[in-house]
């Protein structure tokens, strides 16, 4: 499963970047928003942190104005990904601009039947939003499982990426899913590394160590 990070930030960008295992960013308006930067200026910059697929969404509502939108953000960079909302006019531009050759990631799919029309229409990514189901109390994890299921049983290519992901266990219900990507908030991603046992481990690891190698040094 490829893990992208879900956020505009560019230090957070920085620190997951050196770790190495960041296949790619999801924005939105919001995240963009809270930056400050246009859009493009933002995306731009992702670009040049991150080597992977980076999602920019459009804000036009009409299918002509997000075809003229997502042209435009995807010639920012070449591993821009349009991201389209799950509308009529959304699932339109999506059609077009995948025809065209720009990738497409339809967000804010909240059931399995607009999983399919997105498919259909050529995407590359579908974004189920996990958290904003289990928010209104509809166990958001089994949207997953429908859709990857759906599209394994025709051999659609579209990849479904876990969205609105709030904890690591969101991120391993992904992957037992079988969800080609999750996505989530740097918080999210920093909280898999946890473990007290390694803490622990590491700790008892270091003092054994010290002991004898301060012993060695005394007995010379
Ligand atoms: C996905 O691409 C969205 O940006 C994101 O996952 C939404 O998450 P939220 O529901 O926590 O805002």
């Amino acid at each position: 499963m490829k893990i992208f990070l879900d956020s505009a930030n560019l230090d957070e960008m920085r620190k997951a970047a050196e770790w190495g295992i960041i296949d790619g960013v999801t924005t939105n308006p919001s995240l963009i928003a809270k930056e400050g930067l246009p859009i493009h200026d933002q995306i731009r910059a992702i670009c040049d942190i991150v080597d992977g697929d980076v999602s920019a969404e459009v804000v036009a509502t009409d299918a002509k104005a997000m075809l003229e939108e997502g042209r435009s953000l995807a010639g920012i960079h070449e591993n821009v990904v349009v991201k389209t909302p799950l509308t009529r006019d959304g699932i339109q531009a999506t059609s077009r601009l995948s025809k065209e050759g720009i990738r497409v990631n339809v967000t804010l799919c909240f059931s399995a039947a607009q999983a399919l029309l997105a498919a259909k229409a050529g995407a590359y990514i579908i974004s189920p939003f996990v958290g904003r189901l289990d928010d209104i109390g509809i166990e958001g994890m089994d949207l997953i499982s429908s859709i990857t299921k759906i599209y394994r049983n025709y051999g659609f290519q579209t990849q479904v990426l876990a969205a609105s992901v709030r904890s690591p266990i969101h991120v391993i219900d992904a992957a037992k899913a079988g969800a080609d990507i999750a996505t989530m908030p740097f918080k999210v991603l920093d909280s898999l590394f946890n473990h007290p046992l390694t803490d622990k481990g590491l700790a008892q690891f270091l003092k054994d160590w010290e002991k004898v190698f301060q012993e060695t040094h005394a007995s010379r």
